[in-house]
């Protein structure tokens, strides 16, 4: 058997964060937390955040994934058709995005129009993730050598740098399980885990995202 060098730790967890951010965002909803100064400003925070870790997140596949693993599949016409269509989930969940945007703006005068946008945003993202679990993450040993498994992590480190590292490992294991939060841990070398325990963590906390209730 093919020794195993893919590690789709980070991506996963990537993924769970993105459904806990939907549950958030729907709990603040359903409490109508939009109504409230204080709430609101930690509502804005979070979905920001998420905003930002969604973009990111997709943007390093469209880029940096996807066409890494199309030259590996070429003999694969399923496989890269799979290829294609989560490239496009991608630009279906922008246009979504904006509607949470701007139902979040309108919320005073339509509430009604914030929970059916969360809900259709939730179910697309939903979909679109479990797609790539059962349908493209699978093959991504298959598709890229270990070479060019270690170039598209690489990419990822570059993309995020320092100041993107700073928000998204404290964002990623925010409600981690001590076992994912160990495993995150341990592919950061040392420094970094230091400064993410003393510095990055705290400066997330300190931006109070979402609500204190329901959390
Ligand atoms: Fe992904």
């Amino acid at each position: 058997m093919a020794k195993n060098y893919v590690d789709l730790t980070v991506m996963l967890v990537s993924h769970e964060a993105f459904r806990r951010d939907i549950r958030r965002l729907e709990g603040a909803a359903a409490r109508k937390d939009l109504d409230d100064p204080a709430a609101r400003k930690r509502v804005r925070t979070g979905w920001n955040i998420l905003k930002t870790q969604l973009a990111v997140h997709h943007e390093g596949e469209d880029r940096d994934l996807w066409p890494r693993m199309a030259k590996g599949l070429a003999g694969s016409p399923e496989q890269l058709s799979t290829l294609r269509e989560l490239e496009q989930e991608h630009t279906l969940i922008d246009p979504l995005l904006d509607e949470v945007e701007r139902a979040m703006a309108d919320h005073a005068t339509r509430p009604e129009q914030l929970g059916e946008a969360i809900a259709a945003l939730g179910s697309a993202l939903d979909a679109h993730l479990v797609h790539e679990e059962r349908d493209g993450l699978p093959y991504v040993q298959e598709a890229l050598t270990e070479k060019e498994w270690k170039a598209f992590v690489l990419d990822q480190r570059n993309s995020l740098g320092f100041k993107g590292a700073a928000e998204f490992f404290p964002w990623v294991l925010d409600e981690a399980t001590p076992e994912t939060v160990a495993k995150i841990s341990s592919i950061m070398p040392a420094p970094l885990r230091l400064v993410m325990n003393s510095v990055w963590k705290p400066m997330y906390k300190a931006q109070d995202t979402w609500t204190n209730s329901g959390r």
